[in-house]
């Protein structure tokens, strides 16, 4: 039998393996009883950075689910940071109290490194507590992603003050975007280094609003080869995982980002997904499926029609698990995709 290491990254490789891995964006989370007494004892903040909270909520779903692949508990925000932009947790998501949104505000905003950070600790702890045949996943925000909470502050509903910048002021957003490509980078690569990651992913959730293909290249694309390059130079045999929601029209353009692993939302059909690019994908299932228990054996099937699961396929949603969840459905959904080995 293949370890849950030896599977993940057999299956980036594009090596047979006995069935796919299966894992689930935030699976760690509110929808989970488990999670919430967590919170009970710990802020949001304290998960993220205190590595015995965030090792107790990042086994989670291994105990509870049996997952394969685990992910550090931390969050996109988090190096922000570093980089001079304080932020807070409250009910509703993010917040920065000053976001970022003239010439001015590049004085109290700089790249940063990072030399054994929290997430590191966490890292390091998590994989001595998993043993070494469960892979961990680090992360980090890609640079629009991150610039887009950077500059509207909170969580908006039609994020109108990043595309203004897009179109009013290009030159001053990728000055922006420089910084937190560079910043992310090195969190990747210390994540990998000093907390001896098994793979890093980008999260890219909020490229779907920038008009492919000029603007998508220009903000989004571009500094994601930035990450990736990086990363790459300094831990070339470390697999890079390129999520994007909107991933739709944008698949080519992950395609080239250097990533390993692209992991595409439901609005592509893996078969689709699969005809445009050869690498390993990751995803697609609906997160709101989760909700349902009972529909997740057919919603699997649904998502695997004519398209060969049997390699370079990474099982898990296309976007974030939700609070309203039910843990019965990550299970029926870690089940179904284990049940195809058999
Ligand atoms: O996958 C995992 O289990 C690791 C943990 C993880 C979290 N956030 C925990 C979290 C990861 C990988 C993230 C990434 C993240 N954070 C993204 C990219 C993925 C995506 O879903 O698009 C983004 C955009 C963020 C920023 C962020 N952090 C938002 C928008 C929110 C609030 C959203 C909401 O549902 O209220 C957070 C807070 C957050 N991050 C929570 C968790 C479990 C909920 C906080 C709580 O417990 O109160």
């Amino acid at each position: 039998m293949l370890t849950k290491r030896e599977r993940y990254l057999r299956t980036v490789r594009g090596e047979e393996t006995d069935r796919p891995p299966v894992w689930i964006m935030r699976q760690a989370g509110r929808y989970m009883p488990e999670y919430m007494e967590l919170r009970k004892r710990h802020e949001f903040r304290e998960l993220c950075l205190i590595p015995e909270a965030s090792v107790a909520a990042s086994l989670l779903p291994l105990r509870l689910l049996d997952i394969d692949i685990l992910i550090i508990f931390n969050d996109i925000m988090i190096p922000l940071e570093e980089m001079g932009l304080p932020v807070t947790f409250p009910q509703g998501g993010p917040r920065i109290a000053q976001p970022l949104r003239t010439e001015a505000d590049l004085s109290r905003f700089h790249a940063a490194d990072f030399d054994d950070p929290p997430v590191c600790r966490s890292l390091r702890r998590l994989k001595e507590q998993a043993g070494p045949d469960v892979p961990a996943l680090g992360f980090a925000g890609a640079p629009f992603t991150l610039a887009c909470y950077a500059v509207e502050g909170a969580m908006s509903k039609n994020k109108h003050v990043i595309m203004e910048m897009v179109y009013r002021e290009p030159e001053l957003l990728e000055r922006f975007l420089e910084r937190i490509a560079d910043t992310a980078a090195n969190y990747l690569i210390a994540q990998i280094k000093q907390g001896h990651a098994d793979g890093v992913q980008l999260f890219e959730s909020w490229a779907g609003l920038l008009a492919p293909t000029q603007d998508y290249e220009r903000f989004a694309a571009k500094y994601q080869r930035m990450v990736i390059g990086k990363v790459k130079a300094a831990c070339p045999d470390t697999p890079v995982h390129l999520f994007a929601k909107g991933s739709c029209g944008l698949i080519e353009a992950m395609d080239a980002s250097g990533a390993d692993v692209l992991s595409v939302d439901w609005s592509l059909s893996l078969a689709d997904a699969r005809r445009r690019t050869g690498k390993c994908l990751q995803g697609n299932l609906d997160p709101v499926a989760m909700h349902v228990p009972e529909a997740v054996p057919r919603l699997v099937s649904r998502m695997l029609e004519d398209f060969d699961w049997r390699r370079r396929w990474i099982a898990n949603l296309g976007h974030g698990i939700l609070p309203q969840a039910q843990v019965e459905g990550a299970r029926a959904f870690v089940q179904a995709i284990q049940a195809l080995g058999r």
